[in-house]
């Protein structure tokens, strides 16, 4: 009976009624192979998932980065347990909206005023339409992802259904090198609304790469603006705009600000952001409390715990022990770690006659089955124990020799019990 049953009739069964059979691009069937990965998970607690197999994960993909503290952390559930008993969406706003808005204006540099939302594609759309109104022009240039809506994902591959028109209106420009956001500006000077970035995601920024994108912004009228959905609260107790020091004009936060309930926010400079109320931003459900309780208690924890520098610590005891067993195991030809170390990545490498999508497949299938849950990303949470980051490790140095012989040997295809990943479409 495979490892996986349950899961894989799961999927079968979704797939009558879900296309993809999943909510979310990155946790569907495109992202783990079949007839080597769960599907379904059941429940967690702390940094460990169960899948619907009863199977044990230490899970290092934590909701994408939604789970900054925890799975079912107990404090966070109590406050939303107890809001959840007085009443959760109203029909007027609620206190919880000014109290969580006033704590991110004191956390956040660049925070006067706060919007909320709930995906991040909530913010990063926001941001994109008040920095259009505010400067009266079309263009916006992007770099990194920034969610679903026409106005990004037009930019990428993966742009089927979205007009023409909005495409022409989004450029990619390519991280630390400024050159090419300089070429763009000059191209379409005069007509840019908005540069909008992610400010740190696979390679740290280059001294002063940062402050040439704010200077260059600052220059052209272009709102700036840092799409903090997965730095924000993690590189820093106020972002990567923290971290780095550099104070953009909008700024767009989601994933871990409610321990995995659904919340973002739109953050920014009064000036730009006073003009929400001429713009429309509004959904029905932004203001929802059970979401506003648990990031009250989240933003407590980041405070008074310092859990920015907790996963950092983690994060370098994981990468430092990582970088060392990849030279021990002579494995620098196909494998490398990239990232912060709260959000770090072990990259594989294309290496003949392999291609890196089926060496993953391979490094998937062995993690997989030894109780890690993980494609590649090293997303820590607070709750990841040194012990955690130990069993990591020691699987680690189970699998990478397995992919080392399976390579040399040319046996990679041989070893899977299970159809090769596709390559998807990149936007990091
Ligand atoms: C940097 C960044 N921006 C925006 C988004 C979109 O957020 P959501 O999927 O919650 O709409 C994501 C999601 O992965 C992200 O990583």
């Amino acid at each position: 009976m495979s490892r996986y049953q349950h899961s894989e009739e799961l999927l079968t069964r979704a797939l009558q009624t879900i296309p993809l059979g999943s909510q979310t691009f990155s946790k569907s069937k495109t992202q783990f192979p079949e007839g080597a990965s769960p599907f379904f998970l059941e429940k967690g607690k702390g940094s460990k998932v169960w899948d619907v197999d009863g199977n044990e994960y230490i899970d290092f993909m934590n909701g994408l980065l939604c789970v900054s503290i925890g799975y079912a952390d107990d404090e966070v559930n109590n406050a939303v347990c107890t809001q959840i008993q007085n009443g959760t969406s109203f029909s007027l706003p609620h206190r919880l909206e000014m109290e969580v808005a006033e704590k991110l204006v004191e956390m956040i540099p660049c925070a006067e005023k706060v919007r909320f939302g709930k995906n991040g594609t909530d913010a990063t759309s926001g941001a994109i339409r008040l920095a259009r109104a505010y400067t009266n022009k079309e263009m916006i240039l992007v770099c990194g992802y920034h969610g679903w809506q026409d106005w990004y994902i037009g930019s990428t591959s993966r742009n089927l259904g979205v007009p023409e028109s909005t495409r022409a209106l989004t450029k990619t420009f390519v991280y630390n090198d400024i050159e090419s956001l300089k070429r763009l500006t000059a191209l379409y000077k005069g007509k840019v609304a908005a540069i909008i970035m992610e400010p740190m995601n696979v390679e740290f920024p280059n001294p002063g790469y940062l402050e040439s994108v704010q200077q260059i912004a600052k220059e052209e009228g272009i709102v700036f603006i840092f799409d903090e959905t997965i730095t924000g609260c993690r590189f820093a107790k106020g972002g990567a705009q923290e971290l780095f020091n550099i104070t953009p004009d909008l700024a767009t936060f989601g994933k871990g600000l409610a321990n995995g309930f659904p919340l973002s926010a739109v953050v920014g400079k009064s000036e730009i952001m006073d003009l929400m109320e001429d713009i429309f931003f509004s959904g029905t459900f932004a203001g929802e409390t059970a979401s506003l309780a648990a990031a009250k208690v989240v933003l407590e924890k980041v405070e008074k715990l310092d859990t920015p520098t907790a996963l950092r610590k983690t994060g370098e005891y994981l990468l430092t022990n990582l970088n060392k067993l990849i030279i021990d195991l002579e494995c620098q030809s196909f494998l490398k770690t990239a990232g912060h170390p709260s959000w770090s990545f072990l990259m594989i490498q294309d290496t003949e006659p392999y291609s890196s999508f089926e060496i993953k497949t391979l490094f998937m299938q062995e993690v997989l089955q030894r109780g890690i849950l993980t494609f590649g990303t090293h997303n820590i949470s607070y709750s990841h124990s040194v012990e955690d980051i130990d069993t990591l490790l020691s699987c680690y140095k189970q699998v990478f020799p397995i992919l080392k012989e399976a390579i040399e040997t040319q046996t990679v295809k041989e070893k899977l019990n299970c159809k090769v990943l596709q390559p998807l479409f990149k936007v990091r």
